[in-house]
Parts: structure tokens; C-alpha cells; sequence
């Protein structure tokens, strides 16, 4: 601890330490917003429920691509139900079509291939398509897909 010996001597430490106080606060403060810049709060995604049709617009087995809001999206009909996937794949996001006879969604640029779950099955695919929630509602079927 300082020991102060005249009135001088006490101003300028006082000085000094408003100065150190102030300059740790600014640090500080600079330090905050760094770490916000790195570190970015998620905003919460918007999704919007986007109408494709009736059910049998899809004939079971089959998958029928489609463009909503510029997201290709490829809509599959199997007996467990309809499934909406990216028509983007995971590899290097060339567009994969159905292959009714395989049953298995296929990519034409590395020959990368999905199951009907969307699953990477073979080829450097890395992970499944993203998959979009299908809703029926009044005999109707919406995709959810996310807005902008
Ligand atoms: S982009 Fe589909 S396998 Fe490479």
C-alpha cells in the first residue's frame, strides 16, 4: 500500500487511480464487445408453413421436387408417411434426385447417395439432407421451411 505523505502526493494518486479505474472500465468494455463480435447471440429462427398441395399430389414411392421461396426441396411418399428433404447435398450441394427403382435419393456430381430417410449411405456426402417438417392440415400438406 501507498503511503501518502503531502497533498501532492495524495492528488496524484487519486489522478492515477481514477486514471487506472477509467482505463480498466474502457478494457473492459472494449473486451465485452469482442467477445459479442465472437460470440454472436442466435437469433431465433423464422420458419414459415408453405402449402404443396394435397397428399396425392405425390403418387406413393415417388418423390416430386419442388421450389418454395428459392429452397429446393425434394417431397417423398412412402408408406410410413411424406417426408420433405433439401434437395441440396451435404457434400458439395449439387442437387440429388429420386431414384424410384433404388429408392434412394442420388447425387450426380460424386455419386454420393441418401436412403429414403435421408441418411448418407455412400459417397463423400458427410452428413444426411436437412429435412423439413411436413404438416397435414385439412387434408392439405404444408412444409415448414425457413424465411428470411
Ligand atoms: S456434391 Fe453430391 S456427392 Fe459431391
Amino acid at each position: 500500500m501507498a503511503i501518502i505523505h503531502d497533498d501532492f502526493g495524495r492528488r496524484r494518486f487519486l489522478s492515477q487511480a481514477v486514471m487506472g479505474f477509467g482505463l480498466l472500465f474502457g478494457m473492459g468494455t472494449l473486451g465485452l464487445r469482442f467477445l459479442q463480435f465472437l460470440i454472436p447471440s442466435p437469433t431465433p429462427k423464422r420458419y414459415e408453413a408453405v402449402l404443396i398441395g394435397a397428399e396425392s399430389r405425390v403418387p406413393v414411392g415417388d418423390a416430386v421436387p419442388m421450389d418454395l421461396g428459392g429452397q429446393k426441396i425434394m417431397v417423398l411418399r412412402t408408406n410410413d408417411g411424406v417426408v420433405a428433404f433439401s434437395r441440396r447435398c451435404t457434400d458439395l450441394g449439387c442437387l440429388v434426385s429420386w431414384s424410384k427403382e433404388r429408392e434412394q435419393f442420388v447425387c450426380p456430381c460424386h455419386q454420393g447417395v441418401f436412403d429414403k430417410t435421408g441418411r448418407n449411405i455412400a459417397g463423400p456426402p458427410p452428413r444426411p439432407l436437412d429435412r423439413f417438417e411436413v404438416v397435414k392440415r385439412g387434408g392439405q400438406l404444408y412444409v415448414n421451411i425457413q424465411s428470411s
